[in-house]
């Protein structure tokens, strides 16, 4: 028998470039994805410092696959999650380990097939409400149309009852501040985040109301429509909402009102900006790249060859476009960090970590990663082809996590991704303006260009 080869290898490193007291927290938040994404080449496991917080990044897909599949070992917390908490409370994106197995269940149930296909028209109304409006000649700036049009998408997907409009519109700009103030939050060393400094009054209020807000229209939803109102043979839920209150775990409990609370918020705070960033991101690759546009252009014809807009039933043959958003999803991981800690003592790329370590998670770290993709810096669609793509490539793709804390919203998103870039693609060409700024936000939660401002046209 031929010896079997040897076991791989991995080099640990720490990264170059700390300045005193900020360590590389002023790179991070000036590159965010950029410098994680070159971390790889000083090591696979590489040692940074966020300020006072040393933390290990795992750069090779392998070393992050371990990471992510033991999540009791690599529970969640360090300063990403320490804040995530402040808004989201003990809801399942935040919660540890302990309390994950019965949540996930319990919400879980609200993302079956039969649930996403209502959600799925939810898209499509709010899309032709956003584009009613649009005349040849305009010009939209591509993030905020993209970011109403996610976050009025999940508020419909949610509450399928109507909401008082100004309500929805106070709960939305308390939103934006908080989601825009929780990395200025994470990166402030403690003392200086108790200080009563405006910009800390004004995020502290706007997470007050939040939670007043989302509480009363809990409340008011239990009021206006009691659970258990399937209308459907599938026995799914009218809205995501009431397929949470309806969820039950397997000693037949409920989710507390507590307990609905925090997920609603997770809800909002996981699945808005970062289907904002993809739709932004893929909108503006797809106007440069003329081969992998015509590609879907002349599936979209076929598809929708009698002028409709695409709905559910469209899906299994929006490959191509299924294919840029995945590629999209490569290149521009929305989340870009996210914090784990060592529960106890164990080793990394042969690299002993004592229990409480902090490791950060992020998809950039590994998915331009040379080991998985030829020519990683290249946007190519084709490259998810079922008969191109490699166990390499997908062990590498983690936009949305992996194991048992990978997004359960990730189905949804893509259903909401696809079916807009779709109905965009097949009635308006979106040219960018030559004042693009592609440079990622400082600060802010996800990966997003600060200026991209497109011309429409129509096809
Ligand atoms: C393109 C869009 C999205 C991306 C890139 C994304 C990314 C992620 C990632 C990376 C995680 C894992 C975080 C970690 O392991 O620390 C996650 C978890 C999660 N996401 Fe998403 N997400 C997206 C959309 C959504 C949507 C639409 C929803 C729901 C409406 C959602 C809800 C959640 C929840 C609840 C979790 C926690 C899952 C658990 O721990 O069991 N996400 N997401």
């Amino acid at each position: 028998m031929p010896p079997s080869p040897p076991p791989p290898t991995y080099s640990a490193a720490v990264a170059p470039g700390a300045l005193p007291l900020v360590g590389h927290g002023l790179r991070l938040l000036r590159g965010s994805a950029g410098f994680l994404s070159s971390l790889h080449t000083h090591g696979d496991l590489v040692a940074v410092r966020l300020g006072p917080t040393a933390a290990q990044v795992p750069c090779h897909p392998d070393l992050l696959n371990r990471v992510l599949a033991d999540d009791r070992l690599f529970d969640k917390g360090g300063v990403f999650y320490e804040r995530a908490r402040d808004v989201a409370g003990n809801g399942l994106v935040t919660c540890p380990h302990r309390d994950h197995r019965r949540q996930r269940r319990l919400v879980q149930s609200a993302f079956r097939r039969s649930q996403l296909e209502r959600y799925a028209h939810a898209v499509q109304v709010e899309l032709a409400a956003v584009t009613g409006t649009w005349r040849a000649g305009d010009v939209i700036d591509a993030f905020p149309v993209c970011y109403g049009l996610a976050l009025r998408t999940l508020g419909r997907t949610l509450y399928s009852t109507a909401i008082d409009a100004r309500l929805a519109r106070s709960v939305e700009q308390a939103f934006d501040t908080v989601l825009n103030g929780l990395f200025r939050q994470m990166f402030l060393p403690g003392p200086v985040r108790r200080l009563p400094l405006p910009a800390t009054l004004r995020y502290h209020r706007a997470l007050a109301y939040l939670h007043d807000a989302t509480r009363q229209l809990i409340a008011d939803y239990r009021v206006a429509a009691p659970v258990g109102r399937s209308d459907r043979a599938d026995g799914s839920e009218p809205d995501l909402l009431s397929a949470l209150l309806a969820a039950r775990d397997e000693d037949g409990a409920r989710l507390t009102d507590a307990e609905v609370h925090d997920q609603v918020i997770t809800l909002l705070a996981a699945g808005t900006e970062t289907v904002a960033a993809t739709l932004t991101w893929a909108l503006w690759r797809i106007s440069h790249h003329p081969a992998a546009e015509e590609q879907v252009r002349a599936e979209l014809a076929e598809v929708l060859a009698d002028g409709r807009a695409p709905g559910w039933e469209d899906l299994p043959r929006l490959g191509a476009v299924d294919r840029v958003v995945s590629e999209t999803l490569r290149l521009h991981p929305p989340g870009w960090l996210f914090t784990r800690v060592t529960t106890a003592p164990t080793e990394l790329a042969g690299h002993p970590l004592r229990a409480g370590t902090t490791l950060v998670f992020s998809p950039a770290a590994v998915s331009r990663h040379p080991a998985a993709y030829r020519a990683p810096a290249q946007f190519d669609p084709d490259r998810w082809r079922p008969e191109r793509v490699t166990p390499a490539a997908r062990l590498a793709f983690l936009p949305f996590g992996t194991g048992a804390r990978k997004c359960v919203g990730d189905l949804f998103a893509r259903t909401e991704c696809v079916l807009a870039l779709a109905t965009l693609l097949s009635r308006w060409r979106l040219l960018p303006e030559p004042d693009a700024d592609l440079r990622p936000v400082p600060l802010a939660t996800v990966l997003r260009p600060r200026r991209l401002r497109l011309r429409i046209s129509t096809r």
